[in-house]
């Protein structure tokens, strides 16, 4: 699959991103999983960007599961894993919006607009995510 890389945006930048490979995504599956990091890059309660070949995400281990979501906030260019992370919501580093990551929505203003998450698949410790791939994606890969 070729995409253009997405630009990371280190004005926030606190976390290291982990790196999967050059950026590449580095396996996936026939049922369109795509391993994002180990579940051990990722401490308890606490969240990392992870830059893989078509996007950006970000990764939250919590007392609830794993849960991947687009990195960036809806309401302006803020990478969420720069912001605060209690329980299953995320909070911008930049104007404060909250999100849940259990569902994507957006819980205060100025953000108006859900976060994208994926489904999470954990297989021998390692955090995968399914991507809904068109036929076109597929025969790219
Ligand atoms: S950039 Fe996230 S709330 Fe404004």
């Amino acid at each position: 699959m070729q995409v253009a890389a997405v630009p990371t945006d280190h004005r926030y930048r606190k976390r290291r991103p982990l790196e999967t490979g050059n950026g590449a995504i580095i396996a996936m599956t026939s049922d369109n999983l795509v391993k994002v990091c180990e579940l051990s890059d990722i401490p308890l309660n606490d969240m990392r960007c992870v830059s893989l070949s078509d996007r950006n995400v970000l990764v939250a281990n919590t007392e609830a599961g794993v849960f991947v979501a687009d990195e960036m906030c809806t309401h302006e260019d803020a990478r969420l894993c720069d912001g605060n992370l209690s329980g299953t919501k995320v909070k911008c580093p930049l104007h404060g919006s909250r999100f849940e990551l259990t569902t994507g929505q957006v819980l205060d203003d100025p953000a108006d607009t859900n976060l994208v998450t994926y489904p999470v698949t954990i297989v021998d410790k390692s955090i995968y995510i399914s991507l809904n791939l068109t036929e076109s994606d597929k025969q790219k890969t």
